[in-house]
């Protein structure tokens, strides 16, 4: 059902192929051994353009425990970015190489550019500020494991909403569930983009506030994702100074929670979480980023055909003709810095939204 399939966006696969993942899930924990050699003779490739530890190490577990094999590279630092290559050049050899390619990289945009020119299913692993689906995919997994039900729940989202691309994917996801409220706790500096507000305001089901005071959202919510300031992405080092601790979960501020609230983080934890939360029995982070593995299990089994068996499928597509227009001079481009257009001159603007929006990131398009 998945098979051949990519995974760019959070929404990629409906609500109904997401429980069938889900499932699937369920089914690797329960009888692991059911599934060890059901990826031999596949090869995974991991393209990381950024530092990463427990996706890229939960990607290659994954394929390790399904019998696959894994190549890649863990920083830009060791691909042929370095010399200048293009995502579009590098993903369109490593399609010849692997069955499979999980990317992450700095710029928004940047693996629908890969899928776009792609022989076989791209992942993104995260594509900067932007979207981080399969960490939503663990996040979901995980609401469903402690909450069992998706519907009716009211989720605080606590720190960096800007640059947090878990923040951006996991509501993009829960906009498609009935009776949804965020309670968006950041400060303002650090508040959801605006494509993101569209997004909740677009669902008919769900709804929003903000509210930057910590010890007084905690009270409401079901679910408290909690994320580190994204270091990386400020432009300023003073700035990132002064937001940084902007709040602390600790014991104190847990008191005022409900009894079944649960607390999630995509990990890693700077100095948002205090220790002594960790043994709350709501604080649910180091389970969420164990069901990650099995989670990207299912993904890659989907992805390949290969939750019934073997996959009979192969690779072994030739190349027809590539061309490398450049990219004509027209007037309009992508308002956002760090699109991937503005990033890779080459690659052709591609909008959406009745030309409003930019295809690759979200962000506004403009004359
Ligand atoms: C997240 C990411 O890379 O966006 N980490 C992860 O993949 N679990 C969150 C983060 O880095 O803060």
């Amino acid at each position: 059902m998945l098979a051949g399939k990519n995974l760019i966006y959070p929404t990629d696969f409906t609500v109904e192929q997401l429980e069938t993942l889900f499932c699937l899930a369920d089914d690797i924990i329960a009888v692991p051994d059911k599934y060890a050699g059901r990826c031999a003779g596949k090869i995974l490739a991991t393209m990381f353009f950024e530092p990463s530890t427990r996706t890229r190490l939960s990607f290659e577990a994954a394929m390790e425990r399904l019998g696959g094999k894994v190549l890649g590279f863990a920083d830009s630092a060791s691909s042929s970015a370095t010399k200048g290559e293009s995502i579009a050049d590098t993903i369109r050899m490593i399609s010849c190489y692997a069955d499979i390619a999980v990317i992450r990289h700095p710029a928004e945009g940047a693996a629908h550019v890969a899928a776009l020119h792609s022989f076989i299913p791209v992942i993104n692993a995260g594509d900067g500020g932007h979207q981080h689906p399969t960490q939503t995919l663990t996040d979901l997994y995980t609401i469903r494991a402690k909450k069992g039900h998706f519907d009716n729940l009211t989720i605080g989202l606590c720190g960096d909403l800007k640059y947090g691309r878990t923040v951006h994917s996991l509501i993009h996801a829960m906009c498609r569930y009935e009776n949804v409220h965020f309670v968006l706790i950041s400060p303002p500096e650090l508040r959801v983009p605006d494509y993101v507000i569209r997004e909740i305001e677009a669902a008919a089901g769900c709804s929003y506030s903000v509210n930057p005071n910590l010890d007084d959202a905690i009270r409401q919510v079901d679910i408290l994702y909690m994320t580190r300031v994204q270091r990386e992405r400020f432009s300023s080092q003073e700035e990132y100074l002064r937001l940084k601790d902007s709040y602390i979960l600790d014991a104190q501020k847990m008191k005022n929670a409900k009894k079944d609230m649960i607390v999630l983080h995509p990990m890693p934890i700077v100095n948002e979480i205090t220790g002594e939360v960790d043994e709350d029995p709501r604080a649910c982070y180091f389970v969420q980023a164990q069901y990650g593995m099995y989670m990207r299990m299912a993904l890659i089994l989907s992805l390949l055909g290969a939750q019934e068996g073997p996959p009979t499928v192969c690779g072994g597509k030739m190349f027809e003709k590539v061309c490398r227009n450049p990219r004509p001079n027209g007037t309009v481009h992508c308002k956002n810095p760090k699109c991937v257009s503005n990033l890779d001159l080459t690659l052709p603007i591609r909008v959406k939204e009745g030309g409003k929006v930019c295809e690759y990131c979200d962000a506004a398009i403009e004359e």
